[in-house]
């Protein structure tokens, strides 16, 4: 069997900027993307949308193999998720779904139905893993595991801005209120809790801009001698 394809693995608490870093590095090296966060929020609506309640499951884990799931785009503009072939994109983004998303993702049975189907994203030339436990279960042979790390005030006042932007009227007390509940829930479940890799590169982003991360995370390919 030969070598198998190369993996850089991107995790970290919500909101703080994977989505914008793995977007960056799938397009600078010419590689496939993993949202392994979009798999648990699909499989979360899916649920929802089934009538079946998120403490059920083995239920909520019965469903994933059946599910036809479809990323089309690269960039967040163009980017769409294609569901048994309706476009559930907005649904998926919304920020409730988050919410049950990380309800479901602390059940064992919910992440053992979702495993085999994130390890398949590995193709050549390579894969750019982003999501919780990248770097310390679904990829743990990664060459490059990067921890990207924010305050919970830091990353709740990027997302308001986002939604300001948007025209969406959301409060900052509550959005920060709600980053601190998710980010509880991912880093103290008993399987596979959000935490760094023992080889991770932790990468602190609270005082940084964005094109300062980037630079940061550039500086970490070379490092490795990582290259298109
Ligand atoms: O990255 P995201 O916000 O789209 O993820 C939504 C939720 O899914 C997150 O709060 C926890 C869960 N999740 C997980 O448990 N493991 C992953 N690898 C990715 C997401």
């Amino acid at each position: 069997m030969g070598a198998l394809p190369p993996v850089i693995a991107v995790d970290g608490p919500s909101g703080v900027g994977k989505g914008m870093v793995t977007r960056w590095l799938a397009h600078e090296l010419g590689w496939h993307r993993l949202d392994s966060g979009a798999l648990y929020r699909i499989l979360a609506l899916a649920a929802q949308r089934a009538g079946i309640p998120h403490d059920q499951p083995a239920a909520v884990a019965a469903l994933a193999p059946g599910l036809d799931i479809r990323f089309v785009g690269t960039t967040e503009a163009d980017e769409a998720i294609l569901v048994d072939g309706a476009d559930w994109t907005a649904d998926i983004r919304a920020e409730s779904t988050g919410g049950l998303a990380s309800h479901i993702a602390s059940a064992e049975a919910v992440r053992a139905a979702l495993l085999q189907r994130q390890r398949d994203f590995r193709r050549a030339p390579g894969l750019v893993a982003d999501g919780r436990d990248m770097g310390t279960v679904v990829f743990p042979d990664a060459r490059l595991k990067i921890f990207l790390d924010a305050s919970a005030e830091a990353r709740a006042e990027r997302r308001w801005r986002q939604l300001s932007q948007a025209g969406v009227n959301a409060k900052l007390l509550d959005l920060c209120d709600e980053v601190r509940a998710r980010d509880e829930r991912d880093r103290k479940r008993a399987i596979a809790p959000l935490a760094p890799a023992a080889d991770a590169i932790v990468v602190d982003s609270t005082q940084m801009k964005p094109d300062e991360v980037l630079a940061e995370v550039g500086r970490l390919l070379r490092n490795r001698g990582i290259s298109p």
